[in-house]
């Protein structure tokens, strides 16, 4: 048993993290455990921690460990919980270890080795400093250096702690087609917990992010300390936040231990996915800042090209088309500017034909009714119209009535003896099975080689979550969930072996897998399955908080629209959609000449900003919460240049005017202004000249008044 004063440090090892404007800090105590000291702005020489006090109780040991385990003295949340075969269920880590080196120029790897005191458990704490971005990313790596299994039940990524007069916690709640919703609340004494125990499509209800600001009672997007979180993990997780009795904040988060006890044979490791880390003191938008260009910089697959801008087939033409249909689709995409034409669902099964969602899934061979010509016909008609071509697959998934459903039932996802239900008519594929993995690449490996060479995106579906979780595969069934997403990863590596170039879009029922742990290989999302503009608003606002813009979809589709029945102008959902990565999922046949002339217009002249929107400072600058409209700009890297959109989301009595003050600019530069995909200009400075200084203090006050008023404009400084 550790005997552990608090009273002071008397710190023999202090580590820093540090990045470019942050330190974290750890130290050990007497007792030589390592503790978590400090999150914040820099600090200097760590060694002052040394002699810290905090005046806890000395025989109390509720001093904030670095990576807290249950068990010894220690009785808050833990972060790693393991039971021993002896039937210990006490771990005490005291530090062994640690060093640092340079992965690059601008990234520092600290990894911290920690022992327990009694058994051969080893667990490698590992930060990874991103000094430009201010982002550090924390996983554990722990081991069973023992002669005998051991069982985590829990094991979390990483544990901080602060110390603030209030947390003001902001997540996003929602549900299928309202994802990403922005919820605040100031943490009170206890527990708070964010999770998701659906297996799969786990970021409708939340996401595995949040924004924390301390001593503030309402997000700030330009001041104060804000810290944001984000677990890179597309499976079951859990975020808590536990306040205790001296109002110090412990943030724990990672794999969900829901029914996930995992055995770790001798020898075996276990490395947790990473979360990821931000502080600032310039408020909420700085956060975002720093998550997007570490995202772009580091971590996301698609790094470095801009995204393209697409018609896809889904709300045009559901299962209903033939190739004609698709031609025509092809030559109206072009004919519009865009750049790509993604053929969604219904292009397969013959035997139990992709009619609907009731039959087809798992048998991946082109329908030969609907498209007789083939995938690669397709695929060289979009090339040779000077445009790309993608194709949608949902290959984690079967339904009932196919072929594979009848030839692999032991491939399905159920618990032995126990009904296995079906949602969205169609089951899930055990991805923990090895023939399944095998399978499912094949899926994407057989599907690209369908256009022979002329695939050029792919869009990944996933349309169910997880019931009656069980494998016949697996010997120890609380292995599932943790199984089934290194499954996918597994098959991912191999994907992006063999297709790096391939843009591949992760949609899972739209939104269900937004996550960094599906970004590492996806170049994008499909944002939600609500393509209309006013709920898009909120959607949008709320993803591309955590989320860069070039990672989220964003399409124009018909009205009224197909999920909320509203009617939007036509202006307004493109001005929106070019918030993001613009797309466009209707029948163009349907549209007028006129709505045509419109949009060919507006995808020229997002082509021409979306630089701006795909790699440069996003600031929010007037939140869609705060009641009557939306406003947001991108300014590019050295402020020269920048995108203001802004939208009216309710009737303002026509009197009205917003005041949008703007960010991000330089004072000293001068800006011309100009509006597009506008034949009357909204605001009075449209053409003319202004200071970084003027913009920054006066702003614009276009005159959005109307319901679904909005513009976007162009700004360019002058030399
Ligand atoms: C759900 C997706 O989110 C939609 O965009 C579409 O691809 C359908 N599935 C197709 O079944």
């Amino acid at each position: 048993m550790l005997i552990v004063s608090s009273l002071a440090y008397a710190a023999q090892v202090q580590i820093a993290i540090s990045t470019d404007h942050t330190d974290m800090v750890l130290a050990t105590n007497k007792a030589n455990q390592l503790m978590f000291m400090y999150y914040g702005t820099k600090v200097g020489c760590p060694q002052q921690f040394e002699q810290f006090q905090s005046y806890r109780r000395s025989d109390y040991s509720t001093e904030p460990l670095a990576y807290p385990a249950r068990g010894g003295r220690f009785f808050n949340q833990p972060a790693l919980a393991v039971k021993y075969s002896d039937g210990d269920a006490n771990t005490e880590l005291t530090y062994s270890s640690h060093e640092t080196k340079n992965i690059s120029s601008d990234v520092k790897q600290t990894t911290v080795l920690l022992s327990d005191t009694k058994t051969s458990l080893e667990v490698q704490l590992v930060y990874t400093a991103y000094l430009k971005e201010d982002v550090i990313m924390a996983h554990a790596v722990i081991t069973n250096k023992g002669k005998k299994d051991i069982t985590l039940e829990n094991y979390a990524s990483s544990a901080i702690n602060l110390k603030a007069g209030s947390y003001l916690l902001t997540h996003y709640y929602g549900s299928w087609a309202r994802e990403m919703q922005v919820e605040h609340e100031l943490l009170t004494h206890g527990i708070k917990t964010i999770e998701n125990k659906m297996g799969v499509r786990t970021t409708h209800t939340e996401n595995p992010s949040f924004m924390l600001s301390l001593d503030n009672s309402s997000l700030d997007e330009n001041h104060g300390e804000v810290i944001a979180g984000a677990l890179a993990w597309s499976g079951n997780y859990k975020l808590q936040f536990q306040m205790d009795e001296t109002d110090r904040l412990s943030v724990i988060c990672g794999i969900n231990d829901y029914a996930s006890a995992y055995t770790l044979k001798k020898g075996a490791t276990f490395s947790t996915p990473e979360m990821i880390w931000t502080f600032t003191t310039s408020g909420a938008g700085q956060a975002s800042r720093n998550l997007h260009d570490w995202a772009r910089r580091h971590y996301i697959y698609s790094k470095g090209h801009l995204a393209y801008t697409l018609l896809n087939s889904w709300e045009g033409a559901y299962f209903d088309f033939n190739t004609k249909t698709l031609t025509d689709m092809i030559d109206d995409a072009a004919a519009m500017g865009l750049e790509m034409f993604v053929l969604d669902d219904g292009w397969f099964g013959n035997e139990y034909p992709r009619n609907s969602s009731r039959a087809g899934l798992g048998d991946w061979q082109t329908n030969t009714k609907k498209i007789p010509e083939g995938i690669a016909y397709l695929a060289d008609y979009a090339h040779k119209k000077g445009i790309k071509f993608g194709i949608w697959i949902e290959p984690e998934m079967v339904n009932p009535s196919s072929n594979l459903a009848h030839k692999h039932p032991e491939w399905i996802v159920k618990s032995s003896g126990r009904e296995i239900t079906t949602t969205r008519n169609q089951w899930l594929l055990d991805l923990t099975r090895p023939e399944v993995q095998d399978f499912v690449f094949s899926v994407f490996d057989e599907t690209m080689k369908k256009g022979e060479g002329k695939i050029d995106y792919i869009k990944w579906d996933c349309n169910r979550h997880v019931e009656s979780f069980g494998s016949t595969w697996l010997t120890e069934q609380s292995r599932f969930f943790v199984d089934y997403t290194l499954g996918l990863y597994s098959v991912m590596k191999r994907i992006r072996e063999k297709y790096p170039n391939t843009i591949i879009q992760s949609c899972s029922s739209g939104g269900g897998r937004v996550d960094f742990g599906a970004l590492e290989y996806f170049d994008e999302v499909w944002t939600s399955d609500n393509t209309e503009a006013l709920s898009r608003v909120f959607i949008q606002y709320g993803t591309n908080m955590i989320y860069p813009a070039a990672t989220t979809g964003s399409h124009v589709s018909a009205v009224p629209n197909h999920q909320t029945n509203n009617i939007t102008p036509l202006k307004f959902r493109f001005d929106l959609a070019s918030t993001g990565r613009l797309g466009m999922e209707l029948q163009p046949a349907n549209m007028t000449k006129e709505e045509r002339t419109f949009a060919a217009k507006a995808i020229q002249s997002y082509k021409q900003l979306r630089h701006l929107v795909q790699d440069g400072d996003l600031y929010r600058l007037v939140s869609p919460y705060d009641g009557n409209h939306y406003a947001l700009m991108y300014v590019s890297k050295d402020k020269k240049e920048a995108m203001v959109a802004a939208f009216c989301i309710h009737y303002q009595g026509r009197t009205k005017t917003p005041k949008i003050r703007l960010h991000g600019l330089d004072p000293q530069m001068k800006y011309s202004i100009e509006e597009i995909n506008n034949e009357k200009p909204s605001f009075w400075g449209n053409g003319k000249t202004f200071s970084g200084a003027w913009l920054i203090g006066q702003g614009i006050n276009p005159q959005l008044v109307k319901l679904y008023d909005s513009g976007i404009w162009h700004l360019k400084a002058q030399e």
